[in-house]
């Protein structure tokens, strides 16, 4: 088998396709499913979700089994999803429970078995599970920025992306692009932000510490830099958790070296729609803090980064002429460039990998073994949640003490309590 042409398919009796099987995925959001049937596309499957006149929600096969029209024209009924065309009703677990066409004892009921697959709804979110064992699902693992009570949250979907979804998370898993990529056109840093930054961080990739690490949910990028104090460090870390969520944070996000207790913790998780086409969620938890400024949104609802038009913040030349012209300046833009322009199933095989590209190796490792895994029988890389059933996943961005920087897996500092260096009120430097 040759892995890197495997890896991104996600189709039903793929390798890879039954490696994602072993995960739960968003699917929708709980206000998607109203009172008609609502048709998703999910790992190569055409599905349709509804929700039941009793609230359940069910998931099944867009085809219906009879004459194949789709279900997504179908009647939502109490118990279930009745074909409009000539009645045939399905309940959550794809049971035929009515033909109203054929004698009432007809045995052709009971030998109709409709595709379906278990959904959960859970913060907002519809999530599925589509592997061979769905009639005794794992339990769902709740991502733990959905469960976070301590800020306010923005959760955003309908970016869909027409390429290997793989493009979009190898992306993630190499941190050293946002050192060029996203630097191209540099924002000055404002006046009112400087007093709460620390100018002397030297963001020089090559006098930094970058480390990659396993983690029992994924992986971990983590890039230390020096400051003109020797006992303070700027740690940037992003974390990555199977199968497609993606963190960074903790302070906010996009400026240098800051610390102001406004956090912005980023992220999201993809929806995988097919080999080339895949979704973006976004989410966004936002903590406001001490820092008394309007150049941040405290909360917004434009999370997509992507709705003026895909453009950046320079000018457009005249003769710019390319899909994109004037893309620099907006990283969510400069991120979707870089991965459509690999190709929706890029030659990876072609690829020069470099020290870099660590965390890229490491997921495709991660991957790799997984799959292999699944095929000999065995499970996917699990994803360990704690007592009430969530994944925890620590990023950080900001300064830290020396002394309280421990490389690892379970590197400190966390962003997982909301902590970190700031300056107070007196403009002392202080941990909370
Ligand atoms: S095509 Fe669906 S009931 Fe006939
Ligand atoms: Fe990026």
């Amino acid at each position: 088998m040759n892995f890197l042409r495997e890896l991104p398919r996600t189709g039903p009796d793929t390798a890879a396709g039954n490696m994602l099987r072993q995960y739960w995925h968003p699917l929708c959001l709980s206000e998607d499913l109203r009172d008609i049937p609502y048709a998703v596309r999910m790992l190569g499957e055409d599905l349709v979700a509804f929700r039941c006149g009793d609230g359940g929600i069910g998931l099944v096969g867009a085809i219906c089994p009879h004459r194949c029209t789709s279900l997504e024209y179908g009647q939502v009924r109490d118990r279930g999803l009745q074909c409009s065309y000539h009645g045939w009703m399905f309940d959550r677990r794809g049971h035929c429970i009515d033909m109203p066409l054929e004698p009432i004892d007809t045995p052709l009921r009971d030998e109709i078995r409709h595709i379906w697959y278990p959904v959960e709804e859970w913060a907002g979110v519809v999530w599925c599970y589509m592997g061979s064992d769905k009639a005794d699902p794992p339990a769902l693992p709740k991502i733990d920025i959905l469960a976070r009570t301590d800020g306010g949250l923005v959760l955003s979907r309908g970016d869909v992306r027409a390429y290997s979804y793989l493009n979009f998370m190898e992306n993630f898993a190499d941190i050293g692009h946002s050192y060029v990529l996203h630097l191209l056109a540099p924002g000055t840093v404002p006046e009112e932000i400087k007093p709460y930054c620390d100018m002397t961080v030297d963001t020089d990739w090559r006098h930094a510490d970058f480390r990659v690490f396993e983690t029992d949910f994924g992986l971990k990028s983590v890039v230390v830099h020096n400051t003109a104090d020797p006992d303070l460090k700027y740690v940037n870390s992003w974390s990555l958790a199977l199968p497609t969520h993606f963190r960074f944070g903790g302070i906010i996000a996009g400026l240098p070296p800051d610390f102001t207790n406004d956090r912005r913790e980023g992220g999201g998780m993809l929806r995988i729609i097919d080999d080339t086409h895949f979704e973006i969620f976004r989410y966004t938890l936002i903590r406001p803090g001490n820092f008394r400024s309007n150049f941040f949104p405290r909360v917004s609802n434009t999370a997509r980064g992507l709705d003026d038009g895909i453009r950046g913040t320079v000018e457009k030349k005249e003769y710019d002429n390319r899909k994109y012209p004037a893309w620099e300046g907006v990283p969510p833009v400069e991120d979707l460039v870089i991965q459509e322009m690999q190709g929706a199933i890029p030659p990876r095989e072609n690829e020069h990998l470099a020290s870099s590209d660590a965390g890229v190796a490491l997921y495709r490792r991660l991957l790799r073994k997984s799959m292999a895994d699944v095929a000999a029988g065995g499970r996917a890389k699990p994803v360990p949640t704690n007592k009430d059933g969530i994944v925890e996943v620590d990023t950080f961005k900001g300064l830290a003490h020396i002394d309280d920087i421990v490389l690892g897996p379970e590197n400190m500092p966390s962003s997982e309590e909301g902590r970190g260096l700031i300056r107070d009120d007196q403009g002392d430097l202080v941990f909370a």
